[in-house]
């Protein structure tokens, strides 16, 4: 069998010799024409029948496995790619530790790891719908062409969940592939299972902060995922974060690209300081403030998604090898974490305060912080832009009991340098440090769709390169009227 390429020969394209296993092929060629409905209701709407310059995986080597070509979405080849197995992978932490690692569902433990599979894929399908209308709205072909990218490999990664669904869990497995087509995001019967994935996407800056954080939350869970001692999560994790990579790439450089047009027009028209919102907004780019308001709120709900700080269901998924640390491997102690603390951040006494906590149950925690050091280093790179234009502002992320509806700190309110105040303070004060209605309407007024080769709108700066190479009018989508 070649692992390293993929057989497109075949309805679904894989590297994990489907053809051989008549029942699981069975079983997914069942579940196909339901995600085809699926895409054709709730995947980018109006834009099905245009050509767009799209990579496609056909191999799983690092050193080159995608190939780009003008391709209409529904009839893209969504397939089933795994990472190549490592010889004689074993367990890396937790109580089955140096053990082989598992090519079968572990049976004492496969409740948990259905679970742990069912989440991550709920989030898959969850962003495609949020993000459906958006390409009415696009600032550059090129923008419209990255979003219908993550968008397409969003859904590839509902079938990487499915197909470990299909294929080790048997009749739960089928149902629950089928539920994960039947939930909508925002809906109020079968909502999406995360509280992020229900929030609305209403336009491109939430767009990027979108792909920049909460992108970045499903980074730190494949990463963890990717430890996991059931080698096919571990495999299948490890190729989603290859491409999960360019997600965090668009949100980085989009919301690199709307700071930058920001502190060019401001320049060009002599103004200095940031705060002269109507000003700024004049020159038809959004405000520095706006956009700290909008990273205060996209962090936030990205900062619910890793759970309680303490978490008994972490340290369990742990203890049984499922779902490790980031960069397990790499860290030096003796992965089994029996006796370690860690530092959480808890209320007490109606104080924030610092407390020691077993590093056992302190897991999410641990994972948060991670999250956090990395989404510190694209701010680094954003304010580089505005000081290079002399302009006196910086972004910063807020405090992590800012704004928050799970953990522990969902029950009080905080400002975002961590300053605890009561409701009725928060209620008079939410609008400075979250979009406001009037922002949400500004920011509205700008997104209009441009769609003519190598322009863009006036909110938002061009890329310094093409994707694939391509020159800047490249014609990355084909509008089919
Ligand atoms: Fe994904
Ligand atoms: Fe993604």
């Amino acid at each position: 069998m070649d692992i390293i390429n993929v057989d497109y020969s075949e309805s679904i394209p894989n590297n994990v010799n489907l053809h051989e296993d008549r029942r699981v092929l069975r079983a997914l060629e069942g579940w196909h024409p339901g995600y085809l409905t699926w895409w054709q209701d709730m995947g980018p709407e109006g834009f099905q029948e245009s050509l767009v310059y799209l990579r496609t995986a056909y191999s799983v080597d690092p050193r080159g496995w995608a190939k780009f070509d003008y391709v209409r979405m529904p009839d893209y080849r969504w397939g089933i790619l795994l990472a190549p197995p490592e010889e004689n992978r074993k367990v890396p932490f937790g109580q089955h530790l140096d053990e082989p690692a598992w090519q079968e569902v572990p049976g004492e433990h496969r409740a948990m790891l259905r679970r742990l599979v069912v989440i991550q894929g709920d989030t898959e399908p969850a962003s495609v719908e949020q993000q459906r209308h958006l390409g009415k709205t696009a600032p550059s072909l090129y923008d419209m062409r990255n979003l219908f990218q993550v968008n397409v490999e969003e859904g590839r990664h509902l079938w990487a969940m499915v197909y470990l669904l299909h294929k080790y869990f048997g009749r739960d497995g089928r149902e629950e592939a089928e539920e994960l087509l039947r939930r909508r995001s925002g809906s109020a019967d079968a909502p999406r299972m995360l509280g992020a994935f229900n929030e609305a996407t209403p336009d491109w800056l939430s767009f990027f902060m979108f792909t920049y954080f909460t992108d970045r939350d499903g980074k730190m869970q494949l990463h963890s995922l990717a430890q996991s001692g059931f080698d096919p999560l571990s495999r299948t994790s490890r190729f989603m974060l290859t491409e999960e990579a360019h997600h965090m790439f668009v949100g980085e450089t989009g919301v690199g690209r709307v700071v930058r047009r920001t502190c060019e027009a401001m320049k060009e028209a002599g103004i200095d300081d940031p705060y002269a919102k109507d000003k700024v907004r004049a020159l038809g780019v959004i405000d520095l403030p706006t956009l700290q308001k909008k990273l205060n709120l996209h962090y936030s709900l990205s900062l619910d998604l890793f759970g309680s700080e303490v978490s008994t269901n972490a340290a369990n998924s742990f203890n049984a090898g499922l779902k490790g640390r980031y960069q397990e491997t790499k860290i030096d102690d003796d992965h089994r974490l029996e006796n370690s603390t860690y530092p959480v951040l808890k209320l007490v006494d109606g104080v924030i305060k610092r407390v020691e906590e077993p590093a056992l149950t302190a897991l999410n925690m641990r994972l948060r912080d991670d999250y956090t050091n990395d989404c510190a280093k694209g701010l680094l790179r954003w304010n580089k832009i505005i000081s290079t234009a002399g302009i006196d502002f910086a972004f910063a992320l807020p405090h992590v009991a800012f704004h928050r509806e799970i953990g522990e700190f969902k029950n009080i309110e905080a400002t975002p340098t961590g300053e605890m105040i009561d409701a009725g303070a928060w209620e008079k004060r939410k609008d400075e440090w979250l979009p406001s209605r009037e922002d949400g309407d500004f920011i509205a007024s700008l997104m209009k769709s441009v769609t003519e080769p190598g322009k863009f709108a006036g909110w938002i700066a061009p890329p310094i390169v093409g994707i694939d190479n391509k020159p800047g009018d490249f014609e990355y989508v084909k509008i089919e009227h």
